[in-house]
């Protein structure tokens, strides 16, 4: 797919030969409020048409699609309502047309923006990338979209190349992102994580290293290799790098949660519904996202990526209810639900991340249960240790249009972890067993960290009604992007 930005103002893009012409268009539109005076062949046409069919602009989502609009040179022209170009009402626009427009037969497409005030770019680009994304991986007979060429047309677009160039990587990133979590556990295996991770180093200051089972063994990680034990896949330890060469700034790590499948283990999972289990890597997926597009970018930042990759499953060989393990950090983990599993694969990634001296940690996983039943699909369940830093990312994801919310850390919700076997149990009883279970969860991570740190909970933003949803990359990428201005 080849995208570009071209300045151009709606009469020029009225002569833009392409398949289809998609017309943003806010309350500007309406025929009381367009301004007396000259207006141009095409603004008279739309105008026309807004009255002669009874549209709306105000009305976000409705689209008015025709083969000929007078004054055009495109082959068919659509007319979408957005009643105003925020970008909220850009991205419901174009969410709308999900179902109701194929944009699969054309071959060209212009998405002309009205006036492009900060972010409409990438809202306009990256929901209408979403819009056409077809998962085509173990679907060979999945339409195949002709769409070649997208044209993002605006009357002043010569200061917007950063955020044109930026969403354009977000949406390859987003694109990685689905495209792993999508795919089946007896496909998306450790290995192939692994394999994708160092497929990436084709990008300049990308480096990546796979550790095997015997090295992982070395680095003394009890609590991952425990809930790799019950699998025959390959356990993998994935580490990549991206350092731009001026940059000389601790790195700011992010640990993705890489479980391939999630059966519960021998605290087996319910039949119904278990397949989804198969986007238990998410959090992986979202860490090499977001390098794609680093790699894509080449920002002067300094990352590092850190997942866990195994599957949970039960087996003669696999860990048991009561069994007690003892985590890299030497604490040791009474593991009282092999269920919980996320956390115990992550504890010990955020303890081997110590060695870097890390400006910052983020954990991202498809962590619990309670986070959906918490916060839906809407948000991602969104922690951290220290104020600012919540600030920042709650602030990125509402840049990103890929928002989180903020869950308290309390230590009264630790409560729960004590165990009379161990340094700690893997689920809260007592009171707090069955109880904000996403917070307890958070808890045991941060039982783990001396350093500043985000865990990101994103059992539910991960995923939309079709598969995955290819979040937070989006969020990420804005937060990182963020500090390179910072230092
Ligand atoms: N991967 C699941 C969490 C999950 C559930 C993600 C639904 C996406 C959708 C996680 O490993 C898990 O099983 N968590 C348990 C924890 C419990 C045993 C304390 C849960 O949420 O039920
Ligand atoms: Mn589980
Ligand atoms: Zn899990």
């Amino acid at each position: 797919m080849q995208y570009t930005l071209q300045s151009s103002s709606l009469p020029e893009v009225a002569q833009e030969s392409v398949d289809i012409l998609l017309i943003l268009l806010s309350s500007k539109f309406l025929p009381e409020s367009s301004t007396p005076g000259v207006v141009s062949q095409i603004e008279q046409s739309i105008l026309d048409t807004v009255i002669a069919q009874d549209f709306n602009p105000q009305k976000t989502g409705q689209f008015y699609s025709t083969w000929y609009l007078p004054s055009t040179k495109a082959k068919r022209t659509v007319l979408l309502a957005c009643e105003t170009l925020s970008n909220q009402h850009i991205a419901n626009a174009l969410k709308e047309l999900s179902g109701k427009f194929s944009f699969h037969e054309a071959k060209t497409v212009c998405i002309y923006l009205p006036e492009s005030g900060a972010g409409n770019v990438e809202s306009a680009l990256t929901t209408f990338a979403q819009l056409n994304y077809v998962y085509r991986a173990t679907k060979p007979s999945a339409i195949k979209s002709q769409l070649s060429k997208v044209i993002l047309a605006t009357p002043q677009a010569d200061s917007l190349q950063t955020e044109f160039s930026y969403a354009l990587a977000r949406i390859k990133g987003e694109q990685l992102a689905k495209d792993l979590a999508n795919q089946p556990a007896n496909l998306m295996t450790p290995s192939n994580l692994a394999q994708t991770a160092l497929s990436l180093t084709e990008y300049a200051n990308l480096s990546c290293t796979i550790r095997s089972q015997e090295e992982i063994e070395k680095l003394q990680m009890g609590a991952f290799l425990a809930v790799a034990k019950g699998s025959r896949e390959p356990t993998k330890f994935i580490e990549l790098q991206y350092k731009a060469p001026e940059s000389s700034s601790p790195p700011i790590i992010l640990v993705g949660k890489g479980i391939t499948f999630d059966s519960g283990g021998l605290s087996l999972k319910p039949a119904q519904g278990m397949e989804e289990m198969k986007s238990d890597m998410s959090g992986a997926a979202c860490v090499l996202g977001v390098f794609r597009a680093l790699g894509l970018l080449q920002p002067r930042v300094h990352v590092i990526g850190l997942i866990p990759a195994c599957e949970n499953m039960p087996d003669g060989n696999a860990v048991k209810p009561g069994d007690v393990v003892t985590s890299m950090s030497g604490k040791t983990i009474e593991i009282l639900n092999t269920d919980a599993e996320g956390r115990l694969i992550l504890c010990d990634a955020l303890t081997y991340a110590k060695k870097f001296s890390p400006k910052l940690v983020i954990d991202i996983a498809t962590l619990t249960g309670a986070c959906v039943v918490a916060l839906g699909y809407l948000h991602t369940g969104m922690y951290a240790n220290d104020d600012d830093l919540s600030q920042k990312m709650q602030a990125a994801g509402k840049a990103a249009q890929d928002t989180c919310w903020p869950l308290p850390l309390d230590d009264e919700y630790a409560q729960g972890l004590k165990s009379d076997f161990a340094d700690l149990s893997n689920i809260a009883t007592g009171r707090y067993r069955g109880a904000a279970g996403s917070i307890t969860a958070a808890k045991f991570l941060h039982e783990f960290v001396d350093y500043p740190w985000i865990h990101l909970d994103i059992a539910g933003s991960a995923r939309t009604a079709k598969g995955s949803s290819g979040r937070p990359v989006g969020m990420l990428l804005h937060f990182i992007l963020a500090q390179t201005l910072d230092n």
